[in-house]
């Protein structure tokens, strides 16, 4: 640990600086306002750590993503999303007879109460499924109170559990009714994935077979989306939770952050763009309109990797996979994806900018070729991201140097005046 010494007005400050495991060095600005009567300024929260964190790790020049010092692309082939769960919640893999106990945990807490099935029925038909999901999530605290005392470690947990269990549950409800198709309960001799797409696909009417194909790259879909450090969405958590307030509460914050465009809603924008671009000669008219600030090349980009991000590689062979499984190798998306890709690649306004394809380029094309519509998109990001979210929740409320998020701000606004009543404005 050493300090960095700065000047302000005549008068010199001397501040600590940490070091994690990796990454740059941080400037503990803690103390600054109260020795130096001064503040930072940071919209976007460029240059500021918010928080220590043992979850997430991310090298955005190298294009390196570690969960628990695991390596994204290890674990989206090696592992199942059950156990990235464990890992990103614990801290370690788990032995055998610990992720059997996991995976019954999980099970055991699938189906929601019975009233919470009624509650879909308020939304419009034509609701947005995020819109749905953001309220219903919200609602898990209206009806789990006995897992909703944040200082209570079981009741952490417990809520963490049921988070992760049900979600899938509420996720396949909000498309069910956004589909006008009945509820289909969870059956626990099936795999998180499969258990999904059945509750997702399955009809009354037919009986519905499960293609382990599908299931492997749903399950993999899920571990590229688990977690990501200090995004928006689990900056949202973490500050909505900062407060006291209940993980359910706290979750439903996270998804509405991670519904914007920005963001989470990214793959669905990609999507719409791909679909609007249409074929591949259309391409350097759209690459000229993102030169001329027209609009952002979705699916591109992102605030931390200036590299390929390595969710992307994997995203883009199981894009393949999945595409290959369901006859669809010559969707014209996927061309016009994959040409657009090479174009970007290779023009300096894009190199310069050090813009490549984030995880979001590839997984548009994916999930529409699994069977969902381009509304679910995010809904299925929400549900992997929830892990997560919960991990980094558990996290703060187990940290002692926690606080009540409260940042600071430069006042422009009208200095002290006198009030002047209406009649003599
Ligand atoms: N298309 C065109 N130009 C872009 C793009 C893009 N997708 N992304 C960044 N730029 C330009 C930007 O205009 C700026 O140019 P200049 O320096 O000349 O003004 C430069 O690149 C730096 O961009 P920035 O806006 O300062 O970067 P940021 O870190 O604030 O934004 C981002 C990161 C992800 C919001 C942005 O890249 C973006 O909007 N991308 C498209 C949306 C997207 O794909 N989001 C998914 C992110 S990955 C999944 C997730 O985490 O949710």
């Amino acid at each position: 640990m050493g300090t960095a010494k700065f000047e302000i007005d005549g008068k010199s400050v001397e501040l600590p600086v940490l070091r994690g495991t990796d990454g740059p060095a941080v400037i503990d600005i803690r103390k600054l306002y109260a020795e130096a009567d001064v503040v930072t300024y940071d919209p976007g929260f460029t240059s500021t750590a918010s928080c220590e964190s043992k979850i997430t790790f991310i090298d955005g020049d190298a294009g390196i993503l570690l969960h628990r010092g695991y390596a994204i692309d290890e674990l989206a082939e090696q592992s199942s999303f059950l156990e990235v769960c464990y890992l990103l919640l614990h801290g370690e893999l788990p032995t055998a007879a610990e992720f059997e106990q996991f995976e019954k945990t999980i099970t055991y807490h699938t189906m929601v109460h019975e009233q919470f099935d009624r509650f879909f029925q308020g939304f419009r038909r034509d609701a947005h499924p995020m819109a749905i999901m953001t309220g219903a999530v919200g609602a898990m605290s209206a009806f789990y109170h006995d897992s909703t005392n944040v200082n209570d470690p079981q009741q952490r947990m417990i809520s963490a559990h049921r988070l992760i269990a049900k979600m899938p549950t509420i996720a396949a409800r909000a498309f069910k009714y956004f589909r006008g198709q009945p509820f289909v309960y969870p059956r626990n001799e099936l795999s998180y994935a499969e258990n999904f797409l059945r509750m997702c696909f399955s009809v009354p009417a037919e009986d519905w077979v499960p293609n382990p194909v599908l299931t492997r790259a749903m399950d993999r879909i899920f571990i590229l989306h688990a977690d990501h450090e200090q995004n928006a969405s689990t900056s949202t958590v973490r500050l909505a939770g900062s407060s006291g307030a209940n993980p359910f509460a706290c979750i439903a914050a996270g998804i509405a952050s991670l519904w914007g465009p920005k963001h989470g809603g990214a793959n669905e924008e990609a999507l719409n763009m791909l679909a609007e671009i249409g074929t591949v000669d259309r391409i350097p008219e759209f690459v000229q309109g993102v030169k001329d600030r027209r609009y952002l090349l979705m699916g591109f980009g992102h605030r931390v990797y200036k590299n390929y991000d390595p969710r992307a590689k994997v995203m883009q062979q199981t894009c393949h996979e999945v595409l290959a499984e369901v006859g669809a190798q010559n969707d014209p998306l996927l061309q016009v994806a994959m040409e657009l890709e090479k174009v970007a690649l290779n023009d300096p306004f894009f190199v310069e900018r050090k813009l490549y394809p984030n995880v979001d380029f590839y997984s548009g094309i994916t999930l529409r070729a699994l069977g969902f519509p381009a509304e679910m998109f995010t809904v299925l990001f929400a549900l992997a991201r929830t892990v997560g979210w919960i991990s980094q929740w558990k996290e703060m409320i187990e940290d002692p140097s926690q606080k009540i998020g409260r940042p600071r701000q430069i006042y422009t606004g009208a200095p002290a005046r006198s009030f002047v009543p209406v009649d003599k404005r």
